[in-house]
């Protein structure tokens, strides 16, 4: 007994001294090795995307017992005492524990805000106020100067998508970056680079047309480190319609984490 709490008592300043990291918080590679284990151990009870079963939906980003990694490690590894979850540290191991965390946070991202808007008005604002849709394809319909958002709710946090909306200049999507082009008699285009060698260049301006030139007709190729999506929306809509619009962003693909 008096052992056991001494073993207890000179384990604390350890714990204490280095808080739990993720040693993989870095490594591409973990969500993915993590999710074969999760198929393996967790999928019985938690369905095999997460999105729950005997288990909680482990989608929503919002944990009743903890959401830091170290929260999630210890449930992981430790279970919680007097229910089904068992621990699996002992299974598992050290690093396979980290690695289901990793993973766990890659199919998290979808809500880790509670949402306040409406999504119906929101797509209301997408398709209509906010002219999103003249750039933006979801669900087959809409312009192709701008990535696909089709399934966009779950590849990123809401926080993400709120900047892209309101600083689009800040993080520019790789594969959007701006050209301007200047012809020799003096015309100018601007849009999306789709193409450059060293012979020509190509790209697409907002109204969807598609320009090829060769390098020798042009008299300048300009890259420009500003996004072409509007900087304006912030001034467009109110915070009210914000949340609305993110609370439809958030929707898109949400459907696909259910089996
Ligand atoms: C036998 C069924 C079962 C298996 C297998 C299982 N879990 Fe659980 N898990 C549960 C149950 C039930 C709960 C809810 C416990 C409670 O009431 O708080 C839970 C809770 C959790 C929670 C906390 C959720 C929250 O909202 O706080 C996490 C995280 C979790 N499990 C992850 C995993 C991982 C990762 C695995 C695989 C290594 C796994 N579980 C395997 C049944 C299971
Ligand atoms: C004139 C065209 C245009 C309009 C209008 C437009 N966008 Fe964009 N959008 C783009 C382009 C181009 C990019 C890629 C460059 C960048 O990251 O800014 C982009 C990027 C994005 C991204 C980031 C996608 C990712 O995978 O990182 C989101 C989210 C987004 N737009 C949402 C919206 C919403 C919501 C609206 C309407 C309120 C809107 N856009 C209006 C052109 C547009």
């Amino acid at each position: 007994m008096y052992l056991r709490l001494w073993l207890i008592l000179a384990a604390l300043p350890a714990a204490f001294a280095q808080a739990p990291k993720n040693p993989f918080a870095q490594d591409p590679n973990a969500p993915e090795n993590g999710r074969t284990v999760f198929r393996i151990y967790c999928e019985p009870c938690h369905g095999i995307h997460g999105q729950g079963g005997r288990g909680p939906d482990l989608t929503r980003g919002n944990y009743s017992n903890g959401t830091r990694d170290e929260d999630l490690y210890r449930i992981v590894a430790n279970g919680i005492p007097g229910t089904a979850m068992n621990g699996f540290g002992g299974e598992l191991g050290d690093d396979n524990v980290w690695r289901v965390v990793s993973y766990l946070r890659t199919i998290a991202t979808r809500n880790t805000e509670p949402m306040k808007g409406n999504a119906a008005a929101g797509e209301k604002l997408f398709r209509g106020k906010g002219g999103c849709a003249n750039c933006h394809i979801v669900d087959g319909r809409g312009g192709r100067l701008g990535p696909e958002l089709s399934k966009i709710g779950p590849q990123h946090t809401v926080a993400y998508l709120r900047e892209a909306i309101l600083e689009p200049n800040k993080d520019i999507s790789s594969g959007y970056s701006t050209v301007t082009i200047v012809k020799r008699d003096g015309t100018k285009i601007t849009g999306i680079e789709r193409g450059l060698d060293n012979f020509s260049v190509q790209l697409m301006d907002s109204s969807d047309n598609y320009y090829s030139f060769l390098k020798r007709d042009l008299s300048s190729i300009q890259e420009e480190s500003r996004s072409l999506m509007p900087n304006s929306y912030g001034r467009l809509f109110t915070p009210a319609e914000l949340d609305d619009l993110l609370a439809y962003l958030v929707s898109l693909g949400a459907r696909e984490t259910k089996p």
